[in-house]
């Protein structure tokens, strides 16, 4: 489950539908600005209830819903109900935590938690959130694959996290390199309290420097990994200033970027005179490696 902005009032909508067709629902529910989706599957029948920060209209749900059924060749009869409710945000937040258990996110890190005991984390790096209302619990497969490009590619000298949320990108580089330069910056004062607590609770207050604000008010610096998870427009509009902080060899790692947008992106990092390391793909987000060329001056 994942949530950007601070809100006091949130809708879910719950779909009935048969299981075999839950995958291409939940996209549309996706689409639509779900934040987050829990699905219970009862063997005759699946519901999925779809968390949204804005209303929803459950005519336009179910009209997209069946329109993508129809388009995939499934009977639109696989559809039984679509319902939106509100919910007060004390609810949904229980809800969600209930849910968030430990987990491993590739060869390093182990995820879980600040409000339960510590699991053991064996040769993991622990990394503990709570996520409030930022975005960045490691669930959802742009963090993953942003962690995953962190233990790949990222040398352990100086990281720029550009858009923060929860803080997870960086408490995992601190943990990965304790002597680490890291730099993360977010526009959203509500996501910069979350990540400072979180830093605080993972013991690398000290080492991570916060920024709230938008990346022009980085000084004049350049990195050795710049990351940035956020959203194709956003992120074409920074590209140069993203740009400007990785140093010359270093890496530019992007994600947020949905299927249908990868041409677009890679067109982007070809003209921006990067050299394409890596794109990967899961399920419909892509999140593109790229390297500034060791000759490049801007
Ligand atoms: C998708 S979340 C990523 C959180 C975390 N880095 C992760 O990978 O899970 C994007 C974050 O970027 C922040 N953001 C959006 N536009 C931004 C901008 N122009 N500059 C800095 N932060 C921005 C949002 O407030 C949000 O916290």
């Amino acid at each position: 489950m994942e949530m950007n902005r601070a809100r006091r009032q949130y809708w879910t909508v719950t779909v009935s539908l048969e299981p075999a067709v839950g995958e291409i629902v939940a996209l549309i529910l996706r689409r639509a600005g779900a934040l987050g989706i829990q699905e219970i599957d009862d063997q005759r029948e699946l519901r999925l209830i779809a968390y949204f920060a804005t209303p929803v209209s459950a005519a336009s749900i179910e009209r997209e819903c069946r329109r993508a059924l129809r388009l995939a060749e499934f009977s639109p009869s696989a559809l039984f109900s679509v319902k939106v409710e509100p919910l007060v945000e004390r609810d949904w937040l229980q809800t969600w935590k209930r849910g968030y258990r430990p987990f491993a996110v590739g060869r390093r890190f182990l995820i879980a938690p600040s409000w339960e005991s510590p699991p053991a984390a064996g040769d993991r790096l622990l990394i503990t959130i709570d996520p409030g209302m930022a975005f960045g619990t490691g669930t959802h497969e742009t963090t993953r694959q942003c962690l995953l490009a962190l233990e790949k590619y990222w040398g352990g000298r100086s990281l720029l996290d550009v858009g923060t949320g929860t803080g997870i990108l960086a408490i995992a580089a601190a943990k990965l390199s304790p002597t680490a330069r890291i730099v993360a910056v977010d526009i959203d004062p509500a996501a910069g309290r979350v990540a400072r607590e979180n830093f605080a609770a993972n013991g690398v207050a000290g080492r991570v420097a916060l920024i709230i604000g938008s990346i022009d008010r980085i000084r004049q610096e350049t990195f050795e990994m710049v990351m940035a998870n956020l959203t194709t427009a956003t992120i074409q509009r920074l590209m140069p200033g993203l740009i400007d902080h990785v140093e010359p060899g270093g890496y530019l790692v992007l994600s947020g970027i949905l299927d249908e947008e990868e041409s677009q992106m890679r067109h982007l990092i070809l003209e921006s005179a990067l050299e394409l390391t890596e794109c990967d793909r899961t399920g419909e987000w892509r999140t593109f490696t790229a390297r500034r060329p060791v000759s490049s001056t801007r």
